[in-house]
This record gives structure tokens, C-alpha cells and sequence, in this order.
């Protein structure tokens, strides 16, 4: 397990989670945002793009 904290949309927010947990899971998860999205699961999509510091990722492509 590992102990996150970040903040989202402003607010922060802080949670323990399996270590290969996605960020896209633990968006929809454990904190409930449910925005993201996993479709093609091959980086051609981009349902699951989340920004991180202002720079989109696709986190099926990580
Ligand atoms: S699920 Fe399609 S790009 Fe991530």
C-alpha cells in the first residue's frame, strides 16, 4: 500500500491505495470523481486523460 496526498480540483485530498493502482482508478474509486473514464485502454482514446501539473496525460499509455 501506499499512502497518496494530492490535491484535486482544489481540494486536497489524501488516501492509502495498492501501489499499481492508476490514477484514473483511484479518481474514480476511492475519491469518487467519476469525469475520467477508461475506454480503449491503449492510449488512443483519451477518455482517461487526467492533467497533472497543467500537462494532460493518458495514463493507459504509462
Ligand atoms: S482509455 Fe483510451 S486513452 Fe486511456
Amino acid at each position: 500500500m501506499t499512502a497518496l496526498s494530492m490535491i484535486v480540483n482544489g481540494v486536497k485530498v489524501s488516501a492509502e491505495t495498492e501501489d499499481r493502482t492508476l490514477l484514473v482508478y483511484f479518481l474514480r474509486e476511492q475519491i469518487r470523481l467519476t469525469g475520467t473514464h477508461i475506454g480503449c485502454d491503449t492510449g488512443q482514446c483519451g477518455a482517461c486523460v487526467a492533467h497533472v501539473n497543467g500537462r494532460a496525460v493518458a495514463e493507459a499509455m504509462a
